[in-house]
């Protein structure tokens, strides 16, 4: 049976692209927002997922305002990388799971999802962008990506309660999938940024650390979060971030936070970056038979630096 294993969000700033292509990673600027990923490159390359299902924007690039599909899977077997008006980044060709995506297809149809299939589509920054982060500058992407592309672009986005949803039942078409397929959702976009207008440059820190605190423990308390209170807190571009709900509603309820990077500036916008495991079945009663075996140090330990050393432990940060 496949199985999701794990949710990944991720920035999509298209300067983090041209970093990478002009070879500037190393400048002091671009140093600091890269550094936050290399714990996520080592996570994904001990994980080895078969598949990721990369939820992105398309930045009218396959698409236009002469078509605005809300929700558009990639069902092909090869998606070539768009022409964002510079030529194509040089990064290799995403390779699609046509069988897995077909079914994921019939399953959310039949389950009253009512997406665009693309058997033709090119992909952009939205999607390249994120796989550089987490895979760095590989040949050949080391596993097979299915792209889903939400509109975040036009008005009107869908809502994050719907976006949850979706994610729900892509979690049990990949469940009811026959194959052992590993299988990472990445949610990309966010935080909070607004490229233009009055308020253009708009960061918000603390909205940011108490969605991605949610995120992690409580994303009910997101799911109806209306868009316009994503684009008052947020910025305009803000809104992107009902993407991450898909990805959080094919995790489980109770999820591990295994590490997080929020850093401010790249580009205009703040990153937030959070992976989050869904917990191996066990592994609850095996970490407390392991605290149990050692009970002269708990002894010796008071509640608080013991709740705060479990935390460290558990949950891996980053600031900067
Ligand atoms: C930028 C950020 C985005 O999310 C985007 O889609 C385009 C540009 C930026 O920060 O420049
Ligand atoms: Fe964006």
């Amino acid at each position: 049976m496949a199985r999701i294993i794990a949710g990944v969000t991720s920035s999509h700033v298209p300067a983090i692209g041209a970093a990478i292509d002009n070879h500037r990673t190393h400048e002091p600027y671009w140093q600091r927002v890269f550094e936050g990923f290399e714990r996520s490159k080592e996570w994904i390359a001990k994980v080895k997922p078969d598949v990721v299902i990369g939820v992105y924007n398309d930045h009218a690039s396959a698409f236009s305002v002469e078509i605005i599909p809300t929700f558009a899977l990639g069902t092909a077997a090869e998606f070539p990388i768009a022409d964002e008006g510079w030529g194509p980044r040089p990064v290799p060709v995403v390779k699609g799971h046509p069988e897995l995506a077909a079914h994921i297809a019939q399953s959310v149809i039949l389950d009253e999802f009512d997406l665009t299939l693309c058997n033709k589509m090119e992909v952009d920054h939205g999607l390249t962008v994120p796989l550089n982060l987490m895979f760095g500058t590989p040949k050949e992407w080391p596993c097979k990506v299915i792209p889903l592309a939400v509109n975040v672009v036009m008005y009107p986005p869908p809502t994050g309660h719907r976006c949850f949803a979706l994610g729900r039942a892509i979690r049990k078409a990949v469940e009811s999938y026959p194959e052992d397929l590993k299988v990472v959702v990445f949610g990309t976009g966010g935080m909070s940024h607004q490229i233009s207008g009055q308020r253009a440059g708009l960061i918000n820190s603390r909205f940011d650390k108490a969605f991605l605190d949610n995120l992690s423990n409580n994303p009910q308390k997101l799911v109806r979060m209306s868009h316009l209170e994503y684009m008052r807190e947020a910025g305009a571009e803000g809104v992107e971030m009902v993407m991450w709900l898909i990805m959080r509603g094919a995790l489980d309820d109770q999820v591990d936070e295994v590490y997080r990077f929020y850093t401010v500036p790249a580009s205009n916008t703040a990153v937030g970056h959070i992976i989050l495991e869904n917990r191996k079945k066990g592994a609850k009663r095996a970490a407390a038979h392991g605290r149990a075996k050692k009970p002269a140090a708990r002894a010796r330990r008071p509640a608080a630096k013991l709740k705060r050393a479990a935390a460290r432990q558990k949950i891996d940060r980053v600031r900067s």
